[in-house]
């Protein structure tokens, strides 16, 4: 996720450009860059935030009435000053600016390294660029003919917005599953990632769709579809205050992070996973597969919600895989002398690839001959530069401190994984492997059925808010998912909770039971079902209160329960995708309804670098 914005019009360009990517920092912040025409098509562009940027060209004249700007999160290449953006094309003539990913980019680079191209950029986007301006000077056309040419050959996504040196007032657009507003105001218009940046100057508003190219001047806006016909901009207006639209709308970073799920978990399968097909893409991994799949061993470590994210994938991957898994807390694991045999793949797992102990920790097992693999969200972090290949979780940059979209991005990194490895060794059966597949490819949807029932869910916080303690019981893939829903609620909440296998909650907790303890049941049907529906006759038995988290249409387990959260049916490799839901949402709802601050939890923070 990347932020963008353009201006054109009477107004100075630079201004309007920097405060409009100061509110899209949230889609990332670890490089920025603006072009400008003022005295030839000028980049300027640093590593870093955006304020970083500004200091760096005080002084510099940066008169223009047209420009666009950039602040990065990156996917391909680390951040720098040269992946940065905007990017310009090998004769200098164009600048770009790139939201998204070219999936296809390594055959379009192939081609144009044929052709003689070098790159000075690791970055998919310099090499759509060239690729453009390629098109344009073999077909001696226009920018706009050769954007749509080259974008009938893209695959991926993007939102892009191109500048030319011989068209000073003009802005090409298009888009394909990333977000692109156009605001139009009186001869100006205003581009953006969302419409934060154009709030003050106009409410009326485009919201440009999938295969649609704009054509943007001062006083004209052309929308075309990739066939050349024009399309009539439907213009829309904005009823919306500015600190609303920067959280998206939600009250809290957390609420916008949890929604943002269906979204999240589709952008990570999207581009790996192909059900039809039947194969999963992991092209971080590949060159380690044999070794992953020959391992003796693997170890799984983390700290937090990525350390529970860690226990649903040893039950993933020895069932899948059979391979031996242990899951580790990275700052235990670091400190004592653990054994560990050259060849042993030791998996960390981490939102913000910054974790201390997590990237010590691999450290170590790196120097005594691990292979070292990254399911990390922060592209170009500390634990994905150090690992020696890895998969990025793709969620996006996660605000709020209690982590939730990034551990259901894990789940499904690490399922791909498991999948993958567990086929090639051949402990899947074909028929077993091609129905996750087909399962896995509908959780993104089935997680949106999920949150439509977050009124039942808001209601259950303000019912239960006051209570001291909570219990939270699962059984198998779902013991995880209870310790994490009981993370969520302490750091929320501040209300003290406890996850416990099901099972062996009568070697103790038991004894917390009373009328006043709720007890929150993660049931899903599921192999042990049976059995967690004879741990709620116990709890209920002692008159504590049964929540439970079941799959919809379980009438029987209901009927046991004093309040449900439901899911929809899914295999229980892939419930804890499902389940976890209901339990983000609680916390958070907890969380408002008792006044805490959601997004920025006492003493917490988001990344945890000190020992
Ligand atoms: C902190 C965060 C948690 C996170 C944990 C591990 O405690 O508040 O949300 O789960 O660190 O962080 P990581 O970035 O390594 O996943």
């Amino acid at each position: 996720m990347c932020g963008i914005v353009g201006y054109t019009g009477p107004r100075e360009a630079y201004p309007i450009i920097i405060k409009g990517l100061k509110r899209l920092e949230y889609r990332g912040y670890d490089s920025t860059g603006v072009a400008l025409q003022n005295g030839g098509l000028n980049v300027y562009k640093k590593k870093g935030k955006v304020a970083e940027l500004e200091e760096s060209i005080v002084g510099v004249n940066l008169h223009s009435h047209i420009g666009i700007g950039h602040t990065r999160w990156a996917t391909h290449g680390e951040p720098s000053d040269r992946n940065a953006h905007p990017h310009q094309s090998a004769s200098g003539q164009l600048a770009m600016i790139h939201n998204g990913i070219i999936e296809n980019y390594s055959q379009l680079k192939q081609e144009l390294i044929n052709k003689g191209y070098s790159f000075s950029s690791d970055t998919d986007t310099e090499v759509l660029l060239n690729f453009i301006e390629e098109i344009k000077k073999n077909n001696n056309c226009s920018l706009e003919e050769a954007v749509r040419v080259a974008l009938k050959r893209v695959t991926g996504a993007y939102v892009i917005l191109l500048m030319d040196a011989g068209d000073p007032g003009t802005i090409i657009a298009a888009r394909k599953g990333s977000p692109l507003v156009i605001g139009v105001g009186k001869g100006e218009h205003f581009l953006g990632s969302d419409a934060s940046p154009m709030l003050e100057y106009t409410k009326e508003v485009v919201y440009v769709n999938d295969y649609e190219l704009a054509i943007v001047k001062p006083d004209e806006l052309i929308l075309k579809n990739l066939g050349n016909e024009k399309i009539t901009p439907y213009i829309q207006k904005l009823d919306i205050e500015l600190a609303a639209i920067e959280k998206g709308g939600y009250d809290h970073f957390m609420l916008k992070e949890i929604f943002e799920q269906p979204r999240t978990v589709y952008d990570c399968l999207r581009g790996r996973l192909d059900a039809a097909e039947g194969t999963i893409t992991m092209s971080g991994i590949q060159q380690y597969a044999e070794q992953i799949m020959n391992a003796n061993r693997i170890v799984m470590v983390a700290c937090g919600t990525s350390w529970h994210a860690g226990l649903v994938a040893e039950y993933i991957f020895e069932e899948l895989c059979r391979i031996n898994v242990e899951v580790e807390y990275a700052s235990e694991f670091r400190y004592r002398n653990p054994v560990i045999n050259k060849g042993d793949v030791i998996i960390a797992i981490s939102q913000s690839g910054e974790t201390a102990d997590t990237l010590v920790a691999i450290e170590n097992a790196k120097n005594n001959g691990a292979i070292i693999l990254g399911v990390v969200n922060v592209v170009g972090s500390s634990i994905a530069r150090i690992s020696h290949a890895g998969a990025y979780t793709h969620a996006g940059p996660e605000i709020g401190v209690a982590s939730t979209k990034a551990f259901t991005a894990q789940l499904a990194v690490l399922t791909m994984i498991a999948l993958k490895i567990g086929y090639m060794k051949g402990t899947i059966p074909q028929k077993r492997y091609m129905q996750l597949l087909n399962e896995l490819q509908e959780i993104p949807e089935k997680v949106a059925w999920t949150l439509k029932h977050s009124d039942t869910i808001k209601a259950l916080a303000e019912k239960y808010k006051d209570a001291h303690d909570f219990l939270y019981l699962g059984r198998g893939y779902n013991f995880p998912v209870a310790l994490e829903g009981a993370l969520k609620l302490k750091e929320i909440s501040y209300i003290h909770a406890e996850g416990y296998p099901a099972a062996e909650m009568k070697h103790g907790p038991i004894a917390l039971v009373d009328e006043n303890l709720p007890v929150v049941f993660v049931a899903t049907k599921d192999p042990y079902h049976e059995k967690i529906m004879s741990n709620m006759q116990e709890i209920k038995a002692r008159k504590g209160k049964v929540i439970s988290v079941i799959t919809e249409g379980d009438e029987t387990s209901a009927s046991l329960s004093d309040d449900v959260m439901l899911v929809p049916e899914a295999d229980e490799i892939l419930a804890p995708m499902l389940t976890v839901i209901p339990l983000q949402l609680l916390a958070y709802y907890t969380g408002l309804a008792k006044g805490c601050d959601v997004d920025k939890p006492r003493n917490l923070a988001k990344s945890v670098t000190v020992e």
